[in-house]
């Protein structure tokens, strides 16, 4: 390990001090050349950390002093993404507290470039002991929080979990966040940042000719999701204008690319293609999303954690509206042309209309005007290109779809479409 015992002076001792109250070893002055022995291995209660060297403890510590970020919901959808995207451009830790639910896979950061400088916090974040612990041992600069249930279709047959997770949990992590926050220094508590990552939907539903979703559109969440969400972001801007806590909030369209788990409309029916199986599109597929290749959501939530201001929020789309219609002939359209049927029978005949979703929203447009002329940022990607990297990321990720689709995937696909099919 690349860490020179003899040379290291006050960034060690300074790094102890962090070490040690967190691991009850008791050490007031520690010279470079006595701390080995004398700690000793330090105890935790928890596991990962437990089975590291004590090399890597110390390293790790040290660079944990200035640059760390607690991500939450890190192994979902978009938090994998982001946290991949993180640590390819910059060798800094990040810390993924998630409690792996059905939509978490561990397996989504398979690839990560720097696993030294990762660890997976199994937990909830409305577990407020577990959160205490992980900011104090980790001290992070910022904490990225993506940590939702984020599929309005369960919203709709099970609302409570969203009341829990996305209500209670952020309520929970603002909570320690704002203690953590208040015993930093001055100079830390400044630089400090608490991202909230959110959504489009709180601000309801548009009509064709209405004007796209602004910072200042006003809140109508529509859905027991959305209206979880709209609780979150408002928590939120009370910790900024009650404590001030350095907030910042995002609210995007939808996004889509590798990692999504296949409840969500466009792998759903990416798989679905490849698998001959029927199309179910909600109502008559005129409804309209605005769609985010979701690498540049990753490149906009950098954006606002280095530039933005906080109490600001920042809406984040794709200017890309499509209906789901179109959506889903796209898709046929790339899978036919990708892997032909022997049949060689278009896909669109697959398509089949279904009993639509309960209070479906007609539109969402985004106005990203702010974001980028505040913060200079801008999608990258066109809908056709991300659509078929994503359809050929799914081509080539074969067994990454089998190990989501399990028992319980299986069960939720039968819920949700057997009825809806028999309607
Ligand atoms: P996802 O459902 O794929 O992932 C959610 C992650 O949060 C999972 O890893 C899950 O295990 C974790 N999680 C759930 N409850 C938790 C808890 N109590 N404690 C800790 N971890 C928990 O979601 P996603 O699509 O990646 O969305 C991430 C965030 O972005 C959400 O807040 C969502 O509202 C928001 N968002 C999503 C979209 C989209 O199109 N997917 C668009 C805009 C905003
Ligand atoms: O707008 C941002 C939101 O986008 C995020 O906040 C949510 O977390 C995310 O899930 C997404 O919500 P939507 O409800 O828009 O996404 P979903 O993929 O579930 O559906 C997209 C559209 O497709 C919607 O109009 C419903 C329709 N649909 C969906 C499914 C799953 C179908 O027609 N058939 C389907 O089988």
């Amino acid at each position: 390990m690349l860490i020179a015992r003899s040379s290291v002076s006050d960034c060690i001792a300074l790094s102890l001090q962090k070490i040690v109250p967190m691991h009850d070893v008791t050490v007031s002055r520690v010279s470079a050349r006595t701390w080995p022995s004398s700690i000793g291995p330090p105890a935790t209660p928890y596991p990962a950390f437990e089975q590291d060297t004590f090399e890597r403890k110390v390293v790790w510590r040290i660079m944990t002093l200035t640059n760390t970020i607690l991500v939450t919901g890190g192994a979902g959808f978009i938090g994998s993404n982001f946290i991949l995207r993180w640590m390819t451009s910059s060798a800094t830790p990040v810390v993924n507290l998630d409690r792996l639910t059905y939509a978490g896979n561990p397996e989504n950061l398979a690839s990560l470039p720097r696993r030294d400088l990762y660890e997976l916090a199994h937990g909830d974040i409305a577990d407020g002991e577990f959160v205490a612990h992980l900011l104090k041992r980790h001290n992070p600069r910022a904490i990225v929080h993506f940590a939702a249930e984020s599929h309005v279709d369960r919203s709709i047959s099970s609302p409570g979990e969203f009341v829990r997770t996305n209500i209670q949990g952020t309520f929970s992590l603002l909570e320690q966040s704002r203690l953590y926050w208040q015993g930093l220094s001055q100079s830390e508590r400044n630089a400090f940042r608490f991202l909230h990552v959110s959504t489009d939907e709180v601000f309801g539903s548009l009509e064709p000719q209405e004007p796209a979703f602004s910072e200042t559109t006003r809140y109508a969440p529509n859905s027991p999701y959305a209206a979880s969400k709209a609780a979150s972001d408002h928590l939120v801007r009370s910790y900024f204008h009650t404590y001030g806590l350095p907030t910042l909030i995002t609210n995007c369209s939808n996004n889509y690319g590798p990692f999504q788990f296949p409840e969500k409309l466009i792998p759903l029916m990416i798989l679905n293609a490849l698998e001959g199986k029927s199309l179910p599109v909600y109502g008559d597929g005129s409804n309209i999303r605005d769609w985010l290749y979701v690498e540049d959501h990753c490149s906009a939530i950098c954006a606002v954690l280095d530039r933005g201001t906080p109490g600001e929020t920042y809406n984040i789309g794709g200017n890309s509206e499509r209906t789901n219609l179109e959506v889903v002939t796209a898709i046929c359209d790339i899978v036919d042309a990708a892997a032909p049927r022997d049949s060689q029978e278009p896909r669109r005949n697959l398509i089949t209309f279904v009993a639509d979703r309960p209070g479906h929203d007609r539109r969402y447009a985004i106005n990203a005007a702010k974001i980028s002329r505040e913060l200079g940022w801008s999608p990258q990607e066109t809908f056709s290109r991300g659509l078929r990297k994503t359809v050929d990321w799914y081509l080539a990720n074969n067994d990454w779809i089998q190990r989501v689709r399990t028992g319980a995937y299986r069960e939720w696909i039968r819920k949700n479409y057997t009825e809806r099919e028999t309607q």
